[in-house]
């Protein structure tokens, strides 16, 4: 079963050529998705080679294929992680039930749309990143950029594949329409709001992976959890792939700290205009960028207090990170939660039913995750002897979701004024003199082994090749 046959058009692992109807319906999406990434994915890349990853199984080894590819020439695919025959619902009002191998009715409109929410992400990235490959600063990020398009166009892949095999032709329509809304439109947007932002550079790609892939990694733990057991599947190997996005964002931002301590050392200033003059990135700005990249993220998340969240863990439909290791009654009754909100103009907490506050549940499981992250940032920048630290916001700093929309909060967690809001907004968002300065750093570099001056090369390159391997090769 987790062998994956690359003999067929569309390589799979579940047996889609024993489901004529079905193989038709995808091999008929499968020219539009390509149309899609010509029209869509990363600009001018077609007739580069790429040294990317393809999986051969979805055991853990079967990562190990590494080959020169022409991007529309990738094998997308659909990859299930292994069934389980003995699994059963472990939590929500069905606990202990087999679990399910077909859409339940009473859940199929919630299970759609999860679906379909999810999916909509994965192209949307795309369409953020795709002009990012005319500035890449090394082929080493470049390669890596790619790398991480391609699997999100799998990961759209994946949410098509359920799409179309259980939800009928509703679910080919919801298919089609993946196809269809394109990030930042103004008619036709991507669903949810942080990705329909712009990433116009390398800092804020960084960013993205760092946080917004995250946000990925903690909603798959969820959907891994569900008791519809291919998504499930589904959702179980795409976490092995969000891992390697979430360590392109990392280190991005790790390599870049590191080349401006390095300069900071040598002009022996922290005057961001020095560091700036000298062709690095100022910590001002990257604090800035670190602020708007983490409060959009945590929006993604939903309403602090929220019915539909109840709905879907009741149901059995969405668990919560690391279900299995908690040793509550999973059903989650009469337990409350303290969420934030703001009241006559100053912060409060306040209990709310714990199965209303799931969607805080996971926001605040993620912040740890990427707290612990910034903290390694950190030691970039004191192994270098700088004294300044980045910094986490409050999460109620720059909100657009939730009982915390609408009220002004500095990044450390006052309730302010629109006035001193406007007075400070510069110090605490990007600015367009920052993005304009960022962007005057861009530039392609492409000669193997060199890195544009404003990022640290990585200790080391991918797959053990050495740094200077030609990761991408221009026809
Ligand atoms: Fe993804
Ligand atoms: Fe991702």
């Amino acid at each position: 079963m987790s062998a994956i046959d690359y003999g067929e058009r569309i390589p799979n692992n579940v047996d889609l050529a024993g489901d004529r109807a079905l193989q038709r319906a995808l091999e008929q999406w499968q020219p539009d998705y390509l149309a899609w990434w010509h029209e869509m994915g990363p600009e001018a890349s077609s007739s580069l080679d790429v040294y990317l990853r393809t999986a051969i199984s979805v055991e853990p080894s079967g990562w190990a294929n590494f080959d020169y590819v022409k991007m529309p020439d990738y094998r997308w695919g659909i990859f299930l992680a292994p069934r389980d025959e003995a699994r059963r619902i472990h939590f929500g009002e069905q606990a202990g039930d087999p679990a399910w191998q077909e859409v339940p009715g009473e859940h199929r409109a919630n299970l759609r749309r999860i679906i379909v929410t999810q999916g909509d992400t994965e192209p949307a990235s795309i369409e953020q990143q795709r002009h990012l490959g005319l500035t890449a600063p090394s082929l080493y990020d470049l390669r890596n950029l790619f790398q991480v398009n391609v699997e999100e166009g799998r990961h759209l892949w994946a949410m098509v594949y359920l799409l179309h095999r259980y939800f009928g032709r509703d679910g080919r329509e919801e298919a089609a329409a993946l196809l269809e809304r394109r990030s930042g439109d103004g008619d036709n947007p991507r669903i949810l709001g942080a990705f329909n932002e712009r990433t116009p550079d390398w800092l804020a790609f960084f960013m993205f992976t760092y946080f917004t892939d995250r946000d990925g990694k903690f909603q798959l733990c969820a959907l891994a959890e569900s008791g519809f057991d291919p998504l499930a599947r589904t959702t179980r190997f795409m976490l092995t792939e969000e891992a390697h996005h979430m360590f392109v964002g990392e280190s991005g931002v790790a390599r870049t700290l590191q080349r401006t301590a390095e300069v900071m050392r040598e002009l022996g200033s922290d005057d961001p205009r020095a560091v700036r003059e000298a062709g690095a990135i100022d910590l001002a700005t990257i604090q800035r960028y670190l602020n708007f990249h983490y409060s959009v993220t945590i929006d993604l998340f939903g309403a602090d207090v929220s019915s539909n969240a109840a709905t879907f863990y009741s149901a059995g439909l969405k668990g919560r990170f690391e279900e299995g290791k908690r040793d509550d009654d999973h059903r989650l009754g009469g337990m409350t939660y303290r969420i934030v909100e703001a009241v006559d103009g100053r912060l409060a907490e306040r209990d709310v039913p714990m199965l209303n506050a799931l969607n805080e549940v996971l926001r605040d499981d993620f912040i740890r995750d990427s707290v612990a992250g910034i903290g390694r940032w950190n030691r970039v920048l004191e192994k270098n002897g700088v004294a300044a630290r980045l910094v986490v916001p409050h999460k109620a700093f720059n909100r657009r979701i939730g009982s915390l929309a609408g009220v002004r909060v500095s990044p450390g967690g006052e309730v302010v004024d629109e006035q001193t809001w406007r007075l400070h907004e510069r110090d605490w968002l990007p600015t367009a003199d920052d993005r304009a300065f960022v962007a005057s750093l861009m530039g392609r570099v492409v000669e193997p082994g060199r890195f544009a001056g404003w990022i640290a090369p990585p200790p080391v390159g991918v797959n053990r090749q050495p740094i200077d391997f030609a990761y991408v090769r221009f026809g």
